[in-house]
């Protein structure tokens, strides 16, 4: 198990996959971190260049020093900084598109596939021909899902950040959507304000903005300090993004126009009731895979 040093007087020990991973998913866990022995296959296999699954066929294999000291740093971020596993790999899964992030962004959450399941179900026919606009898009993810879903759909998407553009722009090249997906920078529906002015209106409007309160930030969970501020604050309770979006966006809407917006469980019967004091009706309530509620919707009255 040994391999001699250049002196030949101190022995390097060899690890083994297998070891590295034991080793690593303990330190995690002593570190407080849930998903410990997750993390650690994700980070070794990225160190390793290979996917996770591989790893298991290759438990007995001894790890090269090199590979050792790229997981080592790879270790000490998640466990010292608490950096986030998808921003130390650079990537992370959403409705099973593999998209770039970065500190720029938002990681995608699972959570989220509500807002796109909703948005999908108001357009059913895979060849719906409709206009969506997509308010605080950050790495793409609602947009870019969506236009995988409807390739037939016209896709705005717009940030007030424009790093987190860049982002979006680079994961619509990389899934060759950029020719569908139009993105604007400003602040929620200023990009698309000279449009409004002329007549234009949308057939639907999805947002996942941001919406923990300040008041919570010193219980948040470490992780969320490698993520934007501007995409997790809404202000002191949370509501700001959300109070603008619902009371402006009957403006935004075609007759019939269809709303959507993903929220804190304990937000959703307030933002129901922005939405209706604004004029929308059919108002949905929608739950997550853990059954909370997290995405309200709403249309407005046809003609
Ligand atoms: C919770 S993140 C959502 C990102 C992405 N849509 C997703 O679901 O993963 C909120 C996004 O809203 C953007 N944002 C914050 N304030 C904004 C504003 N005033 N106008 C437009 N976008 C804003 C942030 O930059 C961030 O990208």
């Amino acid at each position: 198990m040994s391999k001699p040093t250049a002196n030949a007087a101190a022995p390097l020990r060899v690890w083994t996959v297998l070891e590295l991973l034991r080793w690593t998913t303990r330190h995690f866990q002593q570190g407080g971190i849930d998903s410990a022995r997750l993390d650690a296959e994700l980070l070794l296999a990225h160190a390793l260049g290979c996917d996770r699954l591989h790893l298991y066929v290759d438990y007995e294999k001894p790890v090269a020093e090199a590979e050792r000291a790229r997981f080592r740093e790879l270790v000490r971020a998640r466990a010292g900084q608490r950096v986030p596993v998808s921003i130390l790999l650079g990537r992370r899964e959403f409705w099973s598109l593999s998209l770039e992030v970065s500190q720029d962004v938002l990681t995608p959450r699972p959570e989220t596939e509500t807002l796109v399941a909703a948005l999908l179900d108001a357009y059913p026919e895979r060849d719906a021909e409709f206009s969506v606009l997509d308010v605080g898009t950050g790495s793409g993810a609602i947009a870019l899902a969506i236009a995988h879903e409807r390739p037939t759909a016209r896709i705005t998407a717009s940030d007030v950040s424009p790093a987190a553009l860049a982002v979006a722009q680079r994961n619509a090249d990389a899934l060759g959507c950029a020719d569908r997906v139009r993105l604007l920078e400003g602040s929620w529906f200023e990009p698309v304000a000279a449009e409004l002015a002329a007549g234009v209106r949308f057939d639907a409007v999805v947002s996942n903005p941001p919406y923990v309160g300040r008041r919570e930030a010193a219980t948040l969970p470490p992780e969320l300090r490698h993520e934007p501020e501007l995409a997790l604050f809404g202000g002191e309770d949370g509501t700001d993004a959300l109070r603008a979006l619902a009371a402006d966006v009957a403006g935004v809407l075609a007759p019939s126009g269809f709303a959507a917006f993903e929220l804190d469980p304990r937000q959703a019967d307030a933002v129901a009731g922005w939405l209706a004091a604004a004029g929308l009706g059919e108002i949905v309530i929608h739950r997550d895979a853990t059954r909370r509620p997290r995405v309200v919707s709403a249309r407005r009255p046809g003609p």
